[in-house]
């Protein structure tokens, strides 16, 4: 059983109060190796304050995206170096929104990887279908399509995270059921396993969409779910300690 990884993303939520947030879950975490792994992908405004605030504690801090270039002229972004300076262990890549409003594209998503590994961070490598190609039962194939090319150039022993997040389940409060989660999971980890042979078996895979307190003890237990990827849950210290509580269960 892969150890747990308990993220939050707190998207474009939080100013300098909220790092009371950071410190209330830095605080309550523990780095046994029994229990689950956490980490806040905050915004980078935040980033080192973050980093701060989490400092001696098992919390890590992450980014929510990184350019594919270490720098140059690119007004308005941000490179994983300075995410890694800033004091991020991760950084989300190809999330659903970036994607959306960004245009970003499988290959675009592939380069952001391989810049966040070449700078010593780990990626969170977003994947998922919208409403209309899960009820054309294109899901499996848009998913396949996605891990193909996002996951291009990556060697097999990298450091990396693999998120599941079905667009119609993100901020709407709607989750996706257990048997629909198996599926995909199981799915993504056949795939690794024939991308990457053995190592594919630790990669983790997280599920994200409306997880909460309340249906994180009937998810993180589905067959080959890693942990979660949690928004707007996150951004209360309550409810993602309640989260990880629940997975602390589990992986005790
Ligand atoms: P919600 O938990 O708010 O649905 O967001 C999920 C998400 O997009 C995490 O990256």
């Amino acid at each position: 059983m892969n150890r747990k990884l308990i993220a939050g993303n707190w998207k474009m939520n939080g100013l300098r109060a909220d790092l009371q947030t950071v410190g209330d879950v830095a605080a309550a975490v523990s780095g046994a190796a029994a229990a689950p792994e956490t980490l806040l992908c905050v915004p980078a405004t935040l980033l080192s304050q973050a980093a701060l605030a989490a400092e001696g504690s098992a919390l890590r801090i992450g980014g929510q995206t990184c350019h594919s270039q270490q720098k140059g002229a690119f007004t308005g972004d941000i490179s994983a170096p300075m995410l890694k300076e800033a004091g991020a262990a991760y950084v989300i890549v190809g999330h659903s929104e970036r994607r959306t409003f960004h245009g970003e594209t499988d290959e675009i998503v592939a380069a952001q990887a391989q810049s966040a590994i070449g700078s010593g961070l780990v990626p969170i490598v977003c994947v998922g279908e919208t409403p209309e190609e899960r009820s054309s039962g294109q899901t499996l194939t848009v998913v396949a399509e996605q891990l193909k090319g996002s996951l291009a150039g990556l060697e097999p022993a990298t450091a990396f995270v693999l998120a599941y997040e079905p667009l119609w389940a993100i901020g709407t409060g709607k989750v996706a059921t257990t048997a629909q989660i198996a599926e995909v999971h199981d799915f993504v980890r056949q795939f690794l396993i024939g991308r990457f042979g053995e190592p594919g078996q630790s990669v983790r895979i997280l599920y994200g969409g409306s997880l909460n307190p309340g249906n994180a003890v009937e998810i993180l237990p589905v067959s080959n779910v890693d942990g979660g990827l949690i928004g707007g849950a996150s951004l209360k210290a309550a409810d993602f300690l309640a989260i990880y509580n629940t997975a602390c269960a589990l992986q005790g």
